[in-house]
């Protein structure tokens, strides 16, 4: 068993009165350290699996195990960055950033010392006063970043968080985010859009069927790093995925 264990999920909603199937019995392993990312058409379950695995939602079957210990409520070991991230008006961006750390009783000096390594890295550090309301999309999406980076979890769940950044941002947010990785030696789980960006990021892709969601693919990606945007040697991966994918979107 790995890092994190996801034994035969089953989702259902409800559906104009009836039970809509969404997971379909999703079996993944993923050892300590690695960089796990997921595509698959939209609507078709992505967003409900990370929310399962960060305990946010129950599942209907299966179990969701971390260090070998079953897991069904949140837990700061596993923390979730979401799609659109969702930050409190009412604090500015430091306080944003340092808003679980300080929850977690760290002592102000320290906190500070955290919270700015993680908005210099953001390129926030100019903006560590601004409310929200004075930010562009892109950068909320960043301080939603550091505010989950600083609390150091086991496993990070990041739902398209890169979505909204423009292709400059992204990119240097993509580089980052692998040095990052290195560093930190976290588990990642990370759902994404985006193909290029998952082989960019990802030790391996998992591609989604559509609804009700299975694992239809595992793609390895063994390929040095920090992986580049413009690296067409990353093509081929990005071939092999995009076929399994397009059936399924068509779906
Ligand atoms: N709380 C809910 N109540 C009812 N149906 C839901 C709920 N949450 C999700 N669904 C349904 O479950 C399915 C999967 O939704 P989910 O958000 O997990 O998809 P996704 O793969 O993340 O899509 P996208 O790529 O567009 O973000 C959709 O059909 C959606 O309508
Ligand atoms: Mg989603």
């Amino acid at each position: 068993m790995g890092k994190l264990e996801s034994r035969n999920i089953e989702k259902y909603f409800k559906h104009d009165g009836k039970p809509l199937k969404t997971l379909d019995g999703i079996d993944l392993n993923v050892e300590d350290g690695e960089f796990v990312c997921i595509v698959g058409p939209s609507g078709c379950g992505k967003s409900t699996f990370l929310r399962i695995t960060a305990g946010l939602e129950k599942p209907d079957g299966g179990e969701i195990f971390l260090d070998t210990k079953s897991v069904d409520t949140t837990g700061p070991n596993r923390i979730m960055v979401f799609q659109e991230g969702a930050l409190f008006p009412w604090l500015n961006v430091r306080d944003n950033v340092e808003y679980g750390l300080k929850i977690a009783g760290i002592p102000v000096e320290e906190r500070n010392k955290i919270s700015n390594r993680y908005l210099d890295m953001m390129q926030l550090s100019q903006f560590a006063t601004s409310y929200t309301y004075q930010l562009s999309t892109g950068m909320k999406q960043r301080v939603a970043i550091a505010r989950a980076l600083v609390m150091d979890p086991d496993v990070l769940l990041m739902d398209e968080p890169f979505a909204a950044l423009d292709p400059q941002t992204r990119d240097l947010l993509l580089v980052e985010m692998q040095l990052i990785w290195q560093k930190t030696k976290k588990t990642i789980i990370f759902v994404t859009h985006n193909v290029s960006e998952a082989v960019m990021l990802g030790t391996r892709v998992l591609v989604f069927t559509h609804r009700p969601a299975k694992i239809k693919k595992e793609i390895k990606i063994d390929y040095r790093r920090p992986r580049v945007a413009e690296d067409e040697n990353l093509l081929p991966y990005q071939q092999k995925i995009l076929a399994e994918l397009r059936p399924e979107v068509k779906k």
